[in-house]
């Protein structure tokens, strides 16, 4: 399940209701999908569109989205820094970013217009919806490793535009789940 953290609160939240009661408030619609058979994370992509077949359905006639895919990203992963770095300064797209985290984790920063920066730490079965215009920026935990289901409405509409206001300078892109090993 996410981990969500208001770091101007110093809050924390880990109940699925209040996180889902949260993210609602500042717009973010998130959700916990099960497959409808158990699939391993590493099954081919197909499989993986088939298992969640009915889930993807539901959110594209909800949502207008016309194409799913599955994004693998990993250390080996060519041009990864360049990727990540596109993606860890603040910005919006004019498309809705719909993620349904099959392995691996990742980070969230939502900056409402009017509310505090939320982080949302997503791991595998988490489903978050970033709707287009929302500010946001988005960081790997440390082992650098996610796979994900995308939707789109318009592939052509996924590249982001700068806020370039530097907020995400003020926050630490720092994932708290398993991949986070203290110093001792
Ligand atoms: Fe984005």
């Amino acid at each position: 399940m996410a981990i969500v953290t208001i770091p101007d609160e110093n809050r924390t939240i880990r109940e699925i209701e209040a996180i889902t009661e949260h993210l609602a408030s500042i717009g973010i619609d998130y959700e916990r999908w099960k497959p409808s058979k158990e699939i391993a994370p590493t099954a081919e992509a197909e499989e993986i569109l088939a298992a969640y077949s009915d889930e993807i359905e539901k959110l594209k006639a909800r949502g207008g989205y016309v194409t799913a895919d599955v994004i693998d990203v990993n250390p080996q992963t060519a041009g990864l820094d360049e990727m990540l770095a596109r993606f860890s300064r603040e910005h919006w797209h004019d498309e809705d970013e719909v993620r349904f985290i099959i392995h691996g984790r990742g980070l969230f920063h939502i900056h409402p217009r009017d509310g505090q920066v939320t982080a949302i730490e997503v791991e595998a079965g988490d489903l978050i919806r970033v709707p287009r215009g929302t500010h946001h920026w988005f960081n790997l935990c440390s082992d650098r490793e996610i796979r994900a289901i995308r939707l789109f409405q318009n592939p052509s509409g996924w590249a982001p535009s700068y806020t370039e206001s530097g907020a995400e300078a003020g926050y630490h892109p720092v994932c708290l789940g398993p991949s986070y090993l203290p110093a001792i």
